[in-house]
């Protein structure tokens, strides 16, 4: 009988006796394993071998189990911090104990009940006694901890106490995975076809443009596929579900008759914040908030349009108008110059409507940009440090609030949301100021989504925009949870993002 090179080897490898692991025969044979189980479901199909399938499960410390086993599990070190202050006889203050045991502020309360669940002795409004007899070198869970760490020969789950093993799983100190394992066997057939002789056939796997050039083709024998055999699951390139989304949006907006703004990261606060009119003691404004450029640490002065700076200056200072008012207070160049990464992608929106983008701007014009934005943010569900805003205006004669209602209206319904909501807010730059909220598929809770509004006289005059203009900021990443019902900002960008989930969210109209 003559067979391809693989198969011939797997049978090889292979007894009627043992079941033999396809792993192993893949390192006996030096092949990789994924071929080995290709050539014996071959082996299978003719009827030569018997490949039986079994599920195991493997068992991992997780990155805490691995702390907790080498330092000790919380329940232990606070036994031992009690015993080491006599609380043997008589009970002591339990902070005593737990600085004693060095425990981290997120391990006090795993400690105490898994202290009281083993019963290491008794807790009591505030104070501790320790069980003198308490067992820990025979604390099941940490002998399974111990073996896990992997430097005393493998872990055998059968050997393990198995309420430890599941104590530690809900702990989440011990992670499992499932793997198949195979495992192969001659069938009598087998035997036989290797008692008469099994030969290696000459076969081709892979047509190449030598085959073809030399006619050899014809003469050679091609080896089967099967389309059925396991294979492993390649993940392909694709790109991110949140460039997709903003690719949608960019769609959406260029079909409203939207021109792309692009702009600098690094901007002059003049640009971020002054011509915003945001006051220089706005609490935005402090170190706090903002991530600043430490080389350079401000733009040259030469490289700010005296007439803008001065006009901004005046703005600040007595207002616009023969009404007006400013902020009466002081205002600084130099504070002014000070360089940062943008907080909001509003600065482009200043460098075009003060025409020095584009040059001047008529109006009817409509802008809008997909670009990141810089926050000093604490972490969270909803919050990164760098997010995408969608910043957008428009400029026209005589815009209302209707207006902007109803841009919002339509832009949200091409991403299935039709119940987003107003909320009147404040912003130093825009009369009326509104924030818009929308509710999570998944959690039902109102989220907010943007922040928007018309731009103050005290703004547009000094950049010279004599029309009306209605602006926002619109958070892409809410919009991508709400649309795609992610509920946690960091499973989708970032260093912490879900694998899983981005190889197999769609972002679909
Ligand atoms: N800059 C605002 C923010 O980051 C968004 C906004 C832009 C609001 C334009 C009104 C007008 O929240």
């Amino acid at each position: 009988m003559k067979l391809p090179e693989m198969q011939v080897a797997v049978l090889e490898s292979a007894s009627a006796d043992d079941p033999t692991p396809v792993e192993q025969i893949a390192e006996e044979v030096d092949e990789p394993p994924q071929a080995v189980t290709r050539a014996a479901f071959e082996l299978q199909e003719e009827g030569l071998v018997s490949v039986a399938e079994r599920t195991e499960t493997e068992y991992a410390l997780s990155e805490e189990g691995e702390t907790y086993a080498y330092d000790g599990l919380p329940e232990h070190s606070l036994w031992v911090g009690g015993l080491s202050n006599d609380a043997v006889d008589e009970p002591i203050e339990l902070g005593q104990a737990i600085g004693h045991a060095g425990l981290e502020d997120e391990q006090v309360e795993i400690a105490l009940s898994n202290f009281a669940r083993k019963g290491m002795g008794t807790i009591d409004s505030g104070t501790i006694q320790v069980d003198p007899d308490f067992d820990l070198e025979g604390d099941a869970e940490r002998a399974i901890l111990e073996v896990l760490r992997g430097e005393e020969g493998e872990f055998d789950p059968d050997e393990a106490d198995e309420d430890a093993l599941a104590s530690l799983q809900r702990r989440g100190l011990v992670d499992t995975a499932e793997s198949t394992v195979r495992e192969v066997t001659l069938t009598d057939e087998g035997v036989t076809a290797m008692m008469e002789g099994v030969e290696v056939a000459e076969t081709v796997g892979q047509v190449t443009p030598e085959l073809l050039t030399s006619g050899e083709w014809q003469d050679v024998e091609f080896a089967d596929y099967n389309v059925e055999a396991d294979a492993e699951t390649v993940h392909g390139g694709k790109s991110h579900p949140l460039r997709e989304m903003s690719e949608r949006v960019k769609d959406v907006l260029v079909g409203m008759g939207f021109e792309e703004m692009q702009g600098p990261h690094v901007d002059a606060d003049f640009y971020i914040n002054d011509c915003l009119f945001m006051p220089q003691d706005h609490p935005a404004r402090n170190h706090w908030d903002r991530f600043a450029l430490e080389e350079p640490a401000a733009i040259d002065r030469e490289n700010l349009p005296p007439d803008l700076v001065d006009r901004v200056e005046s703005a600040h200072r007595d207002g616009v108008g023969p009404d007006g008012e400013g902020y009466h207070s002081p205002w600084d160049e130099d504070f002014a110059r000070a360089l940062a990464l943008r907080g909001h992608t509003t600065n482009l929106s200043v460098r075009h409507l003060a025409g020095l983008a584009e040059g001047e701007l008529e109006p009817p014009q409509r802008y809008f940009s997909i670009e990141k934005a810089y926050r000093n943010d604490t972490l969270d569900s909803t919050h990164l440090l760098e997010f995408f805003q969608i910043e957008g205006w428009v400029m026209a004669e005589d815009l209302s609030v209707r207006d902007l209602m109803g841009t919002f209206t339509e832009f949200y319904e091409q991403f299935g949301i039709t119940d987003i909501e107003f909320k009147p807010h404040y912003n130093p730059y825009t009369e009326p100021s509104f924030e818009l909220f929308g509710r999570h598929p998944e959690t039902d809770e109102l989220i907010e989504i943007g922040n928007s509004g018309i731009f103050r006289p005290e703004m547009l005059e000094p950049l010279g925009v004599e029309a009306d203009v209605m602006a926002w900021g619109l958070a892409l990443e809410r919009l991508f949870m709400l649309a795609t019902g992610a509920e946690d900002i960091r499973d989708v960008h970032g260093t912490l993002v879900d694998l899983d989930f981005l190889r197999t969210e769609e972002v679909v109209y």
